[in-house]
């Protein structure tokens, strides 16, 4: 079994959990020693586990992998620049995913139950695709980006780094986001989106535009 801690104590967090005692149901694969949270005290009982404490002892741990349950790609983003290179990113697939031919998935990428991922697809590090979305063929989805659940992304699509995708939202093919977007619950993206926007309805529209860096 190898050591696994999940940065995030929140609802996502919790359903970390869940992933982690299903993928071990299969085949014990994972130790889960606890969550790291900046923002819940240590000791704080999540799930079956508990808070060891801030997110910056990670460095201090040894021999555990990690992944990140937090959708917001900013903060992502933020919490993997405090991690030394020495603690590894652990990928983790739900059971029921369908995977299909030619799919890269990159490290720290957390794939929950109900994913349908057809074929030659690239996936990159530290994604999220939450519960039962789906993926067209020839897609691109590059690092940090953050699927809620119910997604559809068609064929050819390329999703730039760091874009958030809210809940039912959907992208026809041949279609580019640019990075750090986010896209409304329940959006159809019919024509290519700009870096750093919010976009939402039907067709998705930029209604702001942010510097969140
Ligand atoms: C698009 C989104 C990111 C915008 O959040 P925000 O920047 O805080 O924007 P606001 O809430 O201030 O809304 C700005 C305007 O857009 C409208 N709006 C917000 N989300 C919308 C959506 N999904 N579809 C259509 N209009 C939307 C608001 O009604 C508001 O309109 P108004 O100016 O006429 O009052 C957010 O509303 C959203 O859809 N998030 C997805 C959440 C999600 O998927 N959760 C899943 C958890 S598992």
């Amino acid at each position: 079994m190898n050591k696994i801690v999940i940065i995030g104590a929140g609802g996502f967090g919790r359903e970390v959990e869940m992933l982690i005692s299903q993928i071990n149901n299969k085949k014990k694969k994972w130790d889960l020693i606890g969550f790291l949270d900046d923002g819940v005290a240590q000791g704080t009982k999540i799930g079956k586990s508990k808070v060891l404490g801030p997110i910056q002892i990670i460095n201090n741990l040894e021999d555990v992998n990690f992944v990140i349950a937090i959708a917001d790609t900013v903060v992502k983003r933020k919490v993997i620049n405090e991690i030394n290179d020495k603690i590894k990113p652990a990928i983790l697939i739900h059971p029921s995913v369908i995977l299909g031919e030619r799919v890269i998935v990159g490290e720290g990428t957390i794939l929950c139950a109900g994913n349908i991922i057809t074929e030659d697809i690239y996936i990159g590090s530290h994604v999220i695709l939450n519960l039962m979305c789906t993926v067209g063929h020839d897609t691109v989805i590059r690092d940090l980006c953050s699927f809620m659940p119910s997604v559809n992304v068609s064929g050819e699509v390329v999703i730039e780094q760091g874009v958030f995708m809210g809940v039912g939202s959907k992208i026809i093919n041949r279609v580019t986001i640019g990075e750090f977007s986010k896209i409304g619950a329940g959006a159809v993206v019919s024509k290519d989106l700009p870096a750093n926007c919010t976009a939402v309805g039907v067709p998705a529209k930029p209604i702001k535009f942010h510097d969140r860096f």
